[in-house]
């Protein structure tokens, strides 16, 4: 696990006050996300006459919520430098170093997920994918019975539907601690929806990038979005053969993009032609 201080050169690459942090693919998996997981609460949750036969819905969404998920799981491993996991998940020291100075509020600003953010990822990402996986063995024993609930024994099936059920709190305890975290970070002058819109981040007046380059801090403040989205496009381009700064090229990413995506999109649809 990197410290802040060992996280890889992409991240020391220059700019000024606005940083493309977050790629096209991390943005349409989170609104995604998003969109199947509050379809999947409203239709267990929530009495409503908006769906006939909610738990085909609830199934459905979250059958697109578990390809999200694989498709996460794998970028995480070869996607984009702020997407990938070794670049937010940092050591319990320096996550406490961080939550200490967010306490003074004097913490840096992390172009990717601040360290206390990446644990919160790792935990929501680690319950969602419980959740959907526990949700294929399940029935509701009455009129539904989840794509791979034949395949086990009863006792398997009863033990995810434990599980779905108990995760599921733990689940809406994270999203209620993830937006209360937003939304505290916005008190203190950082706009994190804003980029998980735009792909950009903003440095907040006064405040620092958190990295130990200080070319960071010399480039110019007027930079045009153009000119350092070029710059970093270029950077990842060319960095390539030494060891810690590996960075994959534009192209090289959007094969491996699709050919994730190819295979998540085949995992989904063999479960839901077996609905
Ligand atoms: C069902 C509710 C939600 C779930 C399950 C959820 C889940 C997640 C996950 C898994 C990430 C990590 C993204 C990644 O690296 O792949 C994330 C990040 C983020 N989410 Fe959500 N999210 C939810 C609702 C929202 C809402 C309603 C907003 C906006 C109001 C929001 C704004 C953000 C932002 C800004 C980040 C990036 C945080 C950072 O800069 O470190 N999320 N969310
Ligand atoms: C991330 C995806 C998912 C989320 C967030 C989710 C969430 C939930 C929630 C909140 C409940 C109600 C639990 C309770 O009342 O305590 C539930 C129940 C249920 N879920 Fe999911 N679920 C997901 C995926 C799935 C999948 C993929 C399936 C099946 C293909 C599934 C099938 C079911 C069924 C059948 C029930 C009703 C069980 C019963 O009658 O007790 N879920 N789920």
């Amino acid at each position: 696990m990197p410290s802040v201080e060992s996280t890889s050169a992409a991240e020391h690459r220059p700019s000024g006050r606005s940083r493309r942090v977050w790629s096209l693919a991390i943005r349409l998996f989170h609104w995604g996300l998003v969109a199947c997981v509050v379809l999947s609460f409203l239709t267990m949750k929530v009495e409503t006459d908006l769906f006939d036969f909610p738990q085909n819905v609830h199934a459905r969404a979250g059958l697109i919520a578990l390809g999200l998920l694989l498709f996460r799981w794998g970028w995480a491993l070869v996607g984009d430098h702020h997407a990938r996991i070794g670049s937010w998940l940092r050591s319990p020291s320096v996550t406490l170093s961080y939550a200490r100075d967010l306490m003074k509020r004097r913490a840096d600003i992390f172009a990717g997920h601040n360290p206390l953010g990446g644990w919160a990822v790792l935990a929501m990402l680690t319950s969602l994918t419980i959740q959907a996986l526990t949700g294929l063995f399940v029935t509701d024993d009455i009129f539904f019975e989840a794509p791979l609930h034949t395949l086990v024994p009863a006792a398997v099936s009863d033990t995810a539907l434990w599980i779905h059920h108990l995760n599921a709190n733990v689940l809406l305890a994270l999203i209620v601690l993830h937006l209360g975290a937003l939304l505290a970070h916005r008190c203190l002058g950082e706009r994190l929806v804003g980029a998980m819109f735009s792909g950009r981040k903003t440095l907040p007046r006064g405040a620092h990038w958190a990295e130990t380059d200080t070319e960071t801090h010399q480039q110019p403040e007027q930079q045009s979005d153009q000119e350092l989205d070029r710059t970093s496009d270029q950077q990842q381009g060319q960095r390539g053969s030494s060891g810690k700064g590996v960075e994959p090229g534009r192209s090289a990413l959007m094969v491996r993009a699709a050919l994730l995506a190819l295979f998540s999109t085949g995992c989904v649809m063999w479960l839901w032609g077996r609905l």
